[in-house]
């Protein structure tokens, strides 16, 4: 199995965002995990699609761009111009999620849905083979810095015995990326659960040095 860490640059120093993008690749990073709020569907306003083309250049990895905004559409083209590699939403924020997949998926990107703590799984089922990736959000979305949700650990236990039925049949594999809450101690358990791309952004830029804790996240991860 292929563990990828997606540092949240939400929680990085934004006067120096360029900066902190190119040191957290340097430090390991396999993604850029880019959190787009709109105070609208979720109550907190982050950074839209100019500023991830702004930083696209420093990023020398993909950018794993998280829709938290309500319709997605119009932000979903805004975000292929802008150079997103990854695009997620959530399937609450859509009027018509085949066809935001579609979308995406027509840009060539690969696209992903995303399922907060209460919404149920069988929001996947009847688009499985438009998804890349499916993110399960292990906090309520709007907000970095909370604690991981226990409960999380069951979904994404239900989640993966889904993508590998659906894997075993179609010989498709879709991401399976966890977020919230993620640090070195918890990201264990997430990974044994089913995890494969964790996201974490205080755990990351709240600290020194960045290429320690990317690196003890993968140790923990084989330990
Ligand atoms: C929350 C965001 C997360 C957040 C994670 O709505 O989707 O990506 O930045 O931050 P931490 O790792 O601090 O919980
Ligand atoms: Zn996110």
């Amino acid at each position: 199995m292929d563990y990828r860490i997606a540092p949240s640059i939400l929680a990085a120093d934004f006067a120096r965002l360029g900066e902190e993008v190119s040191n957290v690749v340097a430090a390991g990073a396999d993604l850029i995990h880019f959190d787009v709020m709109d105070n609208h569907y979720v109550p907190n306003l982050s950074f839209g699609p100019m500023v991830c083309q702004a930083i696209k250049p420093h990023a020398a990895v993909p950018m794993d761009v998280h829709l938290m905004v309500e319709p997605v559409d119009d932000m979903i083209q805004a975000f292929i111009k802008a150079g997103a590699d990854i695009i997620t939403f959530h399937p609450e924020a859509s009027r018509h999620v085949h066809r935001s997949l579609s979308l995406i998926k027509s840009a060539g990107l690969q696209a992903g849905l995303v399922l907060n703590p209460a919404s149920p799984v069988c929001l996947l089922e009847n688009v499985l083979e438009q998804l890349d990736m499916v993110l399960l959000m292990s906090v309520n979305p709007g907000f970095g810095g909370q604690s991981f949700l226990p409960s999380s650990l069951n979904k994404i236990r239900q989640v993966r015995q889904m993508l590998d039925r659906h894997h075993a049949q179609s010989g498709r594999r879709i991401a399976l990326e966890v977020d919230g809450g993620i640090t070195p101690a918890n990201i264990a358990a997430a990974a044994q659960a089913g995890a494969d791309t964790f996201v974490a952004g205080s755990a990351i830029f709240g600290q020194q040095d960045y290429a320690a804790v990317i690196q003890t996240m993968r140790d923990n991860i084989a330990a």
